[in-house]
């Protein structure tokens, strides 16, 4: 690690949002699953608020058939706003107007079909270009004091290379996550010599397991654009991952706070438990309310 040298700044983001999400039939077999909303607001729009808090600049939405309501929610809603305003509405406008993305600003790339999540961040080559990136998959959502990202921001300004975000698993939870082989650990980062997508936990390398937060560098295209089928038939960012390892530096960090896969039904309600309770103006609420749920049952 060289704490003088300064990297390329990570401007971009790209969200992947093409995918199909099956374990989440029926509530998605129109709504897309990142509109699907956690407390407030849907799962797309905490990923980019993630994102700006990080410094992100240019947001990159990876779209496909029967997506197209992503895109619109960052879109100005004339007739909403104008509506809300005349009536002297202010709160509620500025809601409304709380996730209209500056013009220019958001880049839209279609993945034709879900062929994987690979697959998918290749479809964005051309609008990164030659530069670091950052990749936030919104079905993941962290409560956390500085959101994952800007936390792997601080943490690249000083490693440079890749890094994927990872958490510490059980043993029978290997299975479910691409596992990281650990060659280092230096506490907050460790760094990596090899990545098992969903390992069973006997042949697993650790307990260190990827969330969906990645910063990589643009050299990933070359491998993902092999089209190589993996785990599930799908090409996947994992196996891509590992060809980068051993010829840049690559890392897993540690973040602080705790991490909700809201890609499924149980971990949906409890990323929406988690948030109302979290969240200043329902959390006391939220608590009531679970307490007379579970005495009533
Ligand atoms: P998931 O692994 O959760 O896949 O994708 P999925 O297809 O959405 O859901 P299931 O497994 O069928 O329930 C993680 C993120 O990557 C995107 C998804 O939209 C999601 O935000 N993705 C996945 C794509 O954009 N394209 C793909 O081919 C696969």
């Amino acid at each position: 690690m060289n704490q003088q040298k300064a990297y390329k700044p990570i401007r971009k983001a790209v969200f992947p949002v093409a995918g199909l999400g099956t374990r989440f039939l029926p509530a998605t077999k129109v709504m897309p699953k990142e509109m699907l909303p956690l407390n407030d607001r849907p799962l797309i729009q905490h990923a980019w608020e993630e994102a700006r808090e990080a410094g992100i600049e240019e947001f990159i939405f990876v779209t496909g058939r029967r997506k197209g309501m992503l895109e619109e929610h960052f879109d100005c809603q004339f007739e909403l706003e104008q509506m809300l305003d005349s009536r002297g509405e202010t709160e509620k406008l500025e809601k409304a107007r709380s996730c209209n993305i500056e013009a220019g600003k958001l880049y839209l790339t279609r993945q034709p079909k879900a062929l994987g999540l690979g697959h998918a961040i290749w479809c964005a080559r051309e609008i990164i270009g030659d530069e670091p990136f950052a990749v936030i998959l919104p079905d993941d959502v962290f409560l956390a004091q500085k959101s994952c990202l800007a936390q792997m921001v601080e943490a690249y300004n000083k490693t440079g290379g890749n890094l994927i975000a990872v958490t510490e698993v059980s043993k029978e939870d290997t299975a479910r996550y691409g596992i990281v082989d650990i060659e280092k650990d230096n506490g907050n980062t460790v760094s990596i010599k090899g990545l098992v997508e969903k390992p069973a936990p006997a042949q697993a390398p650790s307990q260190l397991a990827i969330m969906g937060r990645y910063i990589l560098q643009p050299e990933i295209f070359t491998h993902l654009a092999n089209f190589e089928k993996g785990a599930g038939g799908e090409i996947q960012l994992t196996d891509a991952l590992v060809k980068l390892i051993g010829k840049q530096e690559f890392y897993g960090f540690r973040y602080e706070g705790i991490r909700y896969d809201c890609g499924t039904k149980l971990g949906f309600i409890e990323s929406n438990v988690a948030f109302g309770l979290a969240d200043p103006q329902t959390g006391a609420d939220v608590k009531e309310m679970i307490e007379r749920l579970l005495k009533s049952r």
